[in-house]
């Protein structure tokens, strides 16, 4: 039997993610929207790709739950983006209320599934898909680093003028201007970026980084990053689908690793068929643990907003 995966939200995340997912052969895909006809058009037209893209993944598309029964993997975008002017925060009390709705049929209907959150604020989202769930924690996972880093290795490839296959690059912390890029732990082809730019170099492309979203915003002025942020969850649904063990920056319920307790933030981890089997724990230097607290004070600092919301 294939692997099943359930999309919810069948906006421009949702249904890139359900694109990639099929297009890459790595399981059924249910993707589930509010809007009557959304979900199931854009399935259907997936479907009608497949002869051309030569998968033969199928895509079911609805307006209720029954369908993402038994899915392995539930990766939810329901909700709104933000738009030019508007912080992910912005967010949050419109946000929290769709992913309380969207966990708790999930939890119905695919009891076992493993849950990757996109809609922002993101650690926030990871907190109210924990507690609707009642998941344990290795089951609630936050999409936020892979993007993150991503895009900073996109522009350290264009600044060195290198492929993007030879950089690796590490963002920790909250998915928000608070977010921690790690230049001492950013490499091309394993030689650390501190060794190959100038340092006011490498503090201009870590706040594009932290900038990147709000940089797409800008531009695209009716929504968010779509292609990268889909590309980053498949990347995580597919470490946990093969069972890659593969180390990946993800939001993380932390419970006292890096100091840090009952809180969801950025982290390295190991992707596997359990979700998170394990948080790496890297030594920071003191610089980098104040800018990962300064990060993790943003995260409580929403925690908070969303114990006065309920
Ligand atoms: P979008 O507006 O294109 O799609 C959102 C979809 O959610 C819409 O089709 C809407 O009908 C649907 N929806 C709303 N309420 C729903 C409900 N109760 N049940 C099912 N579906 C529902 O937005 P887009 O661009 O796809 O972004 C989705 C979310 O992902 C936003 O919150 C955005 O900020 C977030 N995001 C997070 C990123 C990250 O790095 N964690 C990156 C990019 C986006
Ligand atoms: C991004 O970073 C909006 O969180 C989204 O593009």
């Amino acid at each position: 039997m294939n692997k099943k995966v359930t999309v919810v939200g069948a906006g421009n995340v949702g249904a890139t993610t359900a694109q990639r997912l099929a297009e890459k052969e790595l399981c059924d895909v249910v993707l589930v929207d509010i809007v009557e006809g959304i979900p199931q058009g854009k399935s259907l037209d997936l479907m009608e790709a497949a002869p051309i893209e030569k998968h033969d993944a199928k895509l079911t598309g609805c307006n209720t739950y029954e369908a993402t029964a038994d899915s392995d993997i539930v990766i939810i975008t329901a909700g709104i983006p933000r738009k030019p002017g508007m912080s992910r925060d912005d967010l949050i009390s419109t946000n929290a209320g769709i992913i309380k709705n969207v966990t708790r049929e999930i939890v119905k209907y695919a009891p076992n599934s493993i849950l990757i959150i996109v809609s922002n604020p993101l650690d926030a989202m990871c907190h109210v898909a924990l507690s609707a769930s009642g998941f344990p924690k290795n089951r609630v996972i936050g999409m936020a680093g892979v993007l993150d880093s991503a895009r900073f290795r996109a522009f350290i490839a264009m600044e060195l003028n290198v492929s993007v296959e030879n950089t690796h690059a590490f963002v920790l912390g909250g998915h928000g201007d608070t977010m921690v890029p790690l230049p001492r732990y950013s490499t091309v082809a394993g030689i650390p970026i501190t060794e190959l730019m100038s340092k006011d170099r490498i503090d201009a492309l870590v706040e594009r980084t932290a900038n990147g979203g709000a940089e797409i915003v800008s531009l695209l002025k009716t929504g968010s990053a779509y292609y990268a942020p889909a590309s980053a969850a498949v990347e995580m649904a597919e470490a946990i689908l093969k069972d890659k063990k593969k180390i990946l920056p993800c939001a993380a319920y932390l419970q006292g690793e890096y100091g840090i307790q009952d809180l969801f933030i950025g982290v390295p981890v190991k992707l596997g068929k359990n979700g998170i089997e394990q948080v790496i724990e890297i030594k920071l230097t003191n610089d980098e643990k104040a800018a990962l607290e300064k990060s993790a004070a943003a995260v409580e600092g929403l925690k908070a907003t969303l114990a006065k919301l309920a």
